[in-house]
């Protein structure tokens, strides 16, 4: 009798260990490891397909045919850098309900009016489900084929068989290879199945998808190597009770990272936002203190943000600081600089800090912003509707110049704000005509004079 070999794996990183232990000695998880059954040697385990391709020189190297097909969603094209490449494959996460199942849909027909082959892979719904979804979204084309199969030999065969253009698999956590023992969604069957997925898309030349879940801690379950295989990877992002959804590029081969797609979920299904900046400024914002409107970069475009800060006196001890959409540590350290070098006294108030939208900004030309909006909420003074900031604020005090600074203030100017007000060092040798008065300043001081 052949002794099983039980191992256990941390399903967050993919250590192995012989007994089990409540942390994991690869990643420090606490309580990720189950027990798998190791898969005895030559009973197909394979990671990767060995080629006989010898070194060639780079000049030498010809390039594909097709290298990318428009899907005709704008949104969609730009984040995947131009369009669907052949034989690449995309990773997309979120959380459920978010709208993957319902996307990945959407680019099926889109691909398939072009009359492209496209293979829709269910794992979670019925085909009958999929047609009653495709129903909604007015998605019927003979192109478009779908199957509920979970069992990877059958949706490889599938896959040579049809030879779609496109494969969608909702979701990878579903797949299982018959030849490992493990349940499906572990690390040996997540990994195996992607890896013969993706080596298939490469070798018939199908753009792949698959649909990936999250874990608590917001990141795609199963091993890290998932994302390393694939070529593109894709967080949804939103909150499940607003409409609006962002995709987020993590990682693109084939594009820029940090790109940034914003779809709006509708009865009949995501349509793109064509003027994202409108949505992330509330209406009737005019009257309070403790708002302002900063231009951030997401990706290769600008967008206008409105932040808003509440400062009030603490009750109760320790104030509280509470932010969203922004880093914390971040506005801690605006806090000090407010509190050191203009003289605030912040220190017995609680302080909520938040940006409209649900969007993140994470980049440093928000501070000259936040600043602002904190003081205005203390101050209890508002700040001019017209009014844009842009700015790194530095500790000393001073405001720091910032990338892209034409293109922010370009999409300010096209909103019709009047003026802007921006770091001294960044005005030298742009364009004096972009229709929007520039007030310089070199230190987070004069901003707040400005202002009054
Ligand atoms: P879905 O694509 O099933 O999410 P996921 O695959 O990420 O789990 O999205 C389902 C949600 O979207 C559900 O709450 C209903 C909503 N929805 C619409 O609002 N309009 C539509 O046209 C569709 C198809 C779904
Ligand atoms: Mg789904």
């Amino acid at each position: 009798m052949t002794k099983t070999n039980v191992v256990y794996v941390c399903q967050h990183c993919g250590w192995k260990s012989l007994k089990w232990v409540g942390r994991c000695g690869g990643c420090g998880e606490w309580d990720s490891t189950i027990e798998e059954l190791g898969t005895p040697a030559g009973s197909g385990y394979k990671s990767f397909t060995i080629s006989r391709e010898l070194p060639q020189p780079i000049t030498q190297v010809k390039l594909l045919e097709c290298p990318s097909i428009e899907t005709g969603m704008e949104e969609f094209d730009r984040i995947l850098g131009g369009g669907l490449i052949a034989g690449s494959a995309v990773l997309i996460g979120g959380t459920p309900g978010i709208g993957k199942s319902t996307l990945l849909l959407q680019v099926c027909q889109y691909i398939s009016k072009k009359g492209y082959t496209t293979l829709y892979v269910t794992g979670e719904e019925s085909v009958a489900q999929t047609k009653l979804r495709a129903e909604r979204l007015s998605i019927l084309s003979d192109n478009l084929l779908v199957v509920a199969e979970t069992n990877l030999d059958f949706i490889l065969e599938n896959i040579h068989n049809t030879r779609p253009t496109l494969v969608v698999i909702d979701s990878i956590q579903m797949i299982y290879k018959s030849q490992i023992e493990s349940a499906p969604g572990t690390v040996a069957q997540v990994r195996q199945c992607a890896n013969d997925l993706i080596s298939v898309a490469k070798s018939t030349g199908s753009a792949i998808f698959l649909v990936g879940h999250v874990t608590k801690q917001g990141i795609i379950a199963g091993p890290k190597v998932l994302e390393h295989m694939a070529d593109t990877v894709l967080y949804f992002e939103g909150e499940k009770f607003q409409c609006y959804r962002i995709l987020r590029v993590v990682k693109n081969r084939f594009g820029s990272t940090d790109e940034i797609g914003i779809f709006e979920m509708r009865k009949n299904g995501l349509q793109p936002v064509d003027n994202p900046s409108e949505i992330f400024i509330s209406q009737g914002r005019r009257i309070s203190a403790g708002s302002a409107i900063i231009s951030c970069m997401e990706g290769t475009r600008a967008l206008l943000v409105e932040i808003q800060a509440l400062v009030t006196r603490a009750n109760f001890g320790m104030p509280e600081r509470k932010v969203s959409g922004v880093d914390y540590n971040r506005v801690s350290m605006i806090l000090a600089i407010l509190e050191k070098r203009i003289g605030l006294k912040l220190g017995g108030q609680d302080v909520f800090v938040n940006i409209v939208g649900g969007v993140q900004v994470d980049e440093p030309a928000a501070d000259l912003g936040i600043a602002m909006t904190i003081t205005s909420s203390f101050k209890e003074k508002v700040i001019p509707s017209d009014i844009v900031f842009v700015g790194e604020v530095g500790l000393g005090g001073e405001v720091r110049s910032v990338s892209q600074i034409e293109i922010r203030l370009k999409e300010a100017q096209r909103l019709g704000f009047k003026r802007a007000i921006v770091p001294k060092d960044n005005t030298k040798g742009i364009a004096n005509d972009l229709g929007i008065e520039l007030s310089e300043v070199c230190y987070l001081s004069e901003a707040v004079e400005i202002i009054g």
